[in-house]
């Protein structure tokens, strides 16, 4: 690798300390609450929040009682700060709730009683880098370390999770992640659904074996092409019944699965009215047939019961859909010229074929992800707002690089997926991949690999720091078949912090790199690919 620089951990050290730089053209959207105080990031300020958290192993009941399934966990005290700060989930392997206000001081007290390394990362906030679980900053078993971050983004639907070097997936999988809630004055002054009517639902897969246990990796095929459990599990539970009322809900979807993506729909062809995605609440709600929903993407979805009797029952299921797997040797002839992963399932497809797709519960097979229950009747004044929020579109003329974008091929060589043909280093960077801090940066993702044809699959991109906001997607000619079962499903309008690549597909998308320097992630959140590295840095420097 000619052009990669090695970086000394000096340099390093040198680039943190000048995250206080001050820009004349802070973006309005992070200036609005940001006080002169939070400038520090030295984490000697007093914080506003004091929150416990232990990475530790122990047993939940998960599908019973009397067997329960070994689990690794994250678990929450709140230290200092207003009461309901810190939720725990009760009985879930899923770590606490985070309730959050934009603008406030938060410190994370990190233990971690894990038999390995651990590191968390914040998805989809903009944090010191010190702060963002890069693992570089991971700690060994019995270690301590603290987060100091202020809350700078929007209201929204964020999460956190280990982030340890190869690593992740196996931790993710086997329990750690919890969400982060972030309010603001914005969101307070709109009337939405609160309390017991705003559901955080994460959903996710599993396997077990007969004695309850997690079954994870089990061929080759699930590292490279992402592993698929037979079961959905939802806020760490199997048949996930949600009791409801007559009256409006706000769903917070997250897709806290390591590889399954999800085709949203209700099962009584109602569409969906989408209010938010991964950065918070869109400009107005989108009504939508269905919605794609990839590893590490949150929805916010208005589900309306008002109309509907006790007794009623509503599936929020996942529905068919193909395209996003790999063909491999299958030639363009058996799949109809780029037809999808899926093409082959109800029509007899033989054992190794069905393994390669993912066992019993394959990608894109039709299934139900949980039941609405309407349990009582009750009324609420809520009305769907037509309008949310001002989300300024940022303008590809306005870009540092707006002649020449950053581009991301995605690849899969052999069995290694790979960003612009490089794996991950844990602290290198290539030329490209230095950033200029407070800019505004046009990006494009790449998914036409056709040395690897039939190694062609979906990636779900996620880049750490500030969301971004998608400009366009592009489909390569020959994949508008593979595309279609999916086309119609994207939420690009709001603030996004993962993007679904499709096979053939350019995603363009504008993001500023403003506050912090330092080495910010990269990566695919299909979680086994991260963990065969396709994941690189993007180094902030001022
Ligand atoms: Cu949710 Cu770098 O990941
Ligand atoms: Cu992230
Ligand atoms: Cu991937």
């Amino acid at each position: 690798m000619s052009n990669a620089t090695d970086l000394s951990r000096r340099k390093l050290l040198q680039c943190l300390g000048f995250s206080a730089v001050a820009t004349a053209v802070t973006p309005e959207w992070l200036s609005a609450t940001v006080e002169q105080g939070s400038q520090k990031q030295s984490g000697q300020s007093e914080p506003d929040i004091e929150v416990g958290i232990t990475a530790l192993t122990t047993e939940l009941p998960v599908l019973s009682s009397d067997r329960p399934t070994k689990v690794w966990k994250f678990s929450g005290e709140l230290v200092k700060g207003p009461p309901g700060t810190v939720e725990d989930i009760p009985g879930s392997y899923l770590g606490p709730i985070l309730r959050l206000r934009r603008g406030q001081k938060v410190r994370v007290r990190f233990h971690n009683k894990l038999p390995e390394d651990c590191v968390i990362h914040q998805h989809g906030l903009l944090v010191p880098e010190k702060a963002d679980g890069h693992p570089r900053h991971q700690i060994g078993s019995g270690q301590t370390s603290v987060y100091d971050y202020t809350v700078l983004d929007r209201a929204g639907t964020y999460w956190f999770h280990p982030h340890t070097d190869k690593r992740t997936a196996e931790q993710v999988y086997y329990g750690m992640a919890g969400l982060i809630l972030v309010t603001d004055s914005e969101e307070q002054s709109l009337e939405l659904p609160r309390g017991e009517y705003d559901v955080p639902l994460v959903v996710q897969d599993r396997s077990f074996d007969d004695r309850n246990q997690f079954r994870y990796i089990a061929h080759m095929h699930d590292r490279w092409r992402g592993f698929l459990g037979d079961r959905i599990l939802v806020n760490g539970k199997p048949n996930f019944i949600l009791q409801a009322s007559t009256r409006a809900y706000r769903l917070r979807i997250l897709n806290g699965s390591n590889s399954r993506i999800y085709k949203l729909v209700w099962s009584d062809g109602s569409p969906l009215t989408v209010i938010g995605t991964d950065g918070g609440l869109l400009e107005s709600p989108e009504v939508r047939n269905y919605v794609m929903l990839a590893p590490g993407e949150r929805v916010d979805l208005w589900a309306d019961f008002r109309g509907r009797k006790v007794g009623d029952e509503i599936t929020l299921r996942s529905t068919a859909f193909s395209g996003v797997m790999p063909m491999m040797g299958m030639g363009g002839g058996m799949m109809g010229g780029g037809g999808g992963g899926m093409m082959g399932m109800g029509g007899g497809m033989r054992g190794g074929m069905t393994g390669m797709m993912g066992g019993a519960l394959p990608q894109g097979a039709e299934y139900p992800i949980l039941t609405a229950r309407i349990a009582r009747e009750e009324r609420d004044q809520l009305v769907l707002p037509r309008r949310f929020s001002q989300i300024q579109r940022y303008r590809p003329q306005d870009a540092a690089n707006a002649k020449k974008p950053r581009s991301i091929r995605l690849s899969m060589m052999g069995m290694s997926p790979r960003l612009n043909g490089r794996s991950f280093e844990l602290t290198r960077v290539a030329e490209e991949e230095i950033i200029p801090l407070n800019t505004l940066q046009v990006l494009e993702f790449v998914n036409r690999d056709h040395r690897a044809h039939g190694m062609m699959m979906a990636h779900p991109m996620h880049i750490h720091g500030q969301t971004f906001q998608v400009l366009k997607r592009e489909l390569a000619p020959g994949f508008e078949q593979r595309y279609a079962s999916v086309s119609q499903g994207f939420m690009d309008n709001g603030w996004k912090d993962t993007v679904l690549v499709m096979p053939g597909e350019k995603i363009t998308i504008l993001k500023r790199f403003d506050r912090y320097t330092g080495l910010y992630l990269y990566h695919c959140h299909n979680l086994e690919h991260e963990n065969l590295d396709m994941m690189r840095n993007f180094l902030v420097q001022a």
